[in-house]
């Protein structure tokens, strides 16, 4: 294990809830239901993507011309950056910056592949920008997440080769991309959601590196 690459929004900071609460404003506002079931699907999922899942949602079935979408991400964008606005560095969840110092003391690389073109400014309010090795800028990759491009983007930026990375994700398509890299997947959040993912963690409190070094030793056997 040579590296950990991290998703950013639900793993590193609670940003995950500030999308959800930006997207429930927009799918109110165009009385389509939403919820929070519904929203674990948008969940890694880029800007314009999700806007397109929500819309899908609407009962009767309505049409949107491409302007009306462009407006309508914006829309939401406005009202999330607002939403980070408050954000410091308390706002790191629990065990990261822990987490974080025991990687650095071992050597472990580490790195940012989050689908947010917010990203850069989450990890400055954080106080959490020097504390990666790589953050990977989402706007020149070609294929979003479960693509593996952004992890093996991260890992190659690192130089560190795919089978030697985990990769860490709240997220059922992050996994996905993490598993389709060859790299080793740990998931924040309930077991029965990440079939596929190698170790699951209801929280980040539990993200430990001995024990994930340990894990993923014996995974690799
Ligand atoms: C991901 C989030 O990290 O970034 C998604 O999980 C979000 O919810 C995506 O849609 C894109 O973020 P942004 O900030 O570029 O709209
Ligand atoms: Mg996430």
């Amino acid at each position: 294990m040579k590296a950990v690459i991290f998703d950013l929004d639900g793993v590193i900071t609670d940003t995950a809830e500030y999308h959800y609460q930006a997207w429930k404003a927009i799918a109110e506002e165009l009385n389509i239901p939403f919820t929070r079931e519904f929203n674990e699907n948008l969940k890694g999922v880029s800007r314009i993507d999700s806007l397109k899942l929500l819309l899908g949602q609407a009962n009767p079935p309505a049409d949107y011309s491409e302007a009306e979408m462009n407006e309508l991400a914006d829309r939401k964008n406005k009202l999330y950056v607002e939403l980070i606005g408050s954000i410091t560095p308390a706002d790191l969840l629990p065990g990261i910056d822990r987490f974080l110092s025991e990687l650095r003391e071992a050597g472990i690389k580490t790195g940012i592949a989050s689908a947010s073109k917010n990203a850069p400014a989450v990890l400055r309010s954080l106080g959490a920008s020097g504390r990666f090795d790589t953050v990977v800028d989402v706007t020149k990759l070609k294929n979003n997440k479960p693509d593996p491009e952004i992890f093996l983007t991260a890992a190659a930026s690192l130089g560190v080769e795919p089978g030697a990375c985990i990769g860490i994700e709240d997220a059922v398509s992050g996994i996905d991309a993490i598993k389709a890299a060859g790299m080793f997947a740990v998931a924040i959040g309930s077991g029965s959601q990440f079939p596929k993912a190698d170790v699951v963690l209801p929280g980040t409190a539990g993200l430990n590196y001995r024990e994930l070094a340990q894990r993923f030793a014996e995974a690799r056997r």
